[in-house]
């Protein structure tokens, strides 16, 4: 793993739109691995300013994003198919039909597998990634297997807490949702992770110093061949080095 620690929240954002600048302008059709929450967001307002410049094209790009909530409608104002498109797809030249997130309506087994399936077919070329204060990646709360695939997951107690600052209540935060499994992350060729403030201090000093565990989901990325983590000082301030 490739840790950088950066002082201002802007570099760090800058690097990572760097990575996919990179990856964008060397291939004629990328496949990006995306996700919601607060993390990647000031990376999206990067994309969207190298878009309109002209540095980067969404024309012959695809998306996968990592997961959505189940039981809430997908033009919901909190689902994340609403999120990815207010804070990029809709200020992007990027094809609609280019666009995957999972379907968590209906019947959600065949919409798994039908996720599932596209994830096998697609080569993501950089996946970006926050990280829960539990340690989660995607909605892959402890205890799920390394071996996991596209799956329903109860959502932990923790990651309904630390989400309700997007609800007007903990009540309407969905209780469930449909995520990439940890074996699907770790298929992306390149993997990105943004961290900050002290509430990921704990959840990045066992990702990148303990032992690998599914009590710590994220600890998995120590396996994988090409990770680079991004922190400010807050999330990296209890790392031994
Ligand atoms: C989002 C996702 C989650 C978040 C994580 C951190 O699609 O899958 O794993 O990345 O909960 O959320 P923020 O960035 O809001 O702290």
């Amino acid at each position: 793993m490739e840790v950088k620690v950066f002082s201002n929240t802007d570099e760090l954002n800058k690097y990572c739109e760097q990575m996919f600048i990179d990856i964008m302008t060397n291939n004629d059709a990328p496949t990006l691995g995306l996700a919601t929450g607060s993390s990647p967001v000031g990376v999206y307002q990067e994309l969207i300013k190298a878009n309109q410049e002209g540095i980067i094209d969404f024309s012959n790009t695809t998306t996968f994003n990592l997961d959505e909530y189940c039981g809430i409608d997908r033009n919901h104002e909190q689902s994340y198919w609403t999120f990815m498109h207010q804070n990029l797809f809709n200020h992007v030249n990027i094809n609609e039909n280019n666009i995957n997130l999972p379907e968590a309506s209906g019947d959600l087994d065949q919409a798994c597998s039908e996720y599932n399936n596209k994830l096998n077919n697609a080569n993501i070329d950089i996946q970006i990634l926050g990280i829960g204060s539990n340690g989660h990646i995607a909605f892959n709360e402890p205890g799920t297997s390394f071996e996991s695939t596209v799956h329903k997951v109860e959502l932990d107690e923790k990651t309904r807490q630390d989400n309700a600052r997007f609800f007007k209540s903990i009540d309407e935060v969905p209780t469930h949702a449909i995520t990439m499994g940890l074996s699907n992350i770790m298929q992306a060729k390149k993997i990105v992770l943004i961290a900050t403030g002290e509430n990921k201090a704990d959840a990045i000093k066992g990702m990148i110093e303990g032992e690998k565990t599914t009590s710590l989901p994220a600890s998995i990325l120590q396996d994988h061949p090409d990770v680079t983590i991004l922190l400010d000082e807050e999330a990296a301030s209890k790392l031994s080095k």
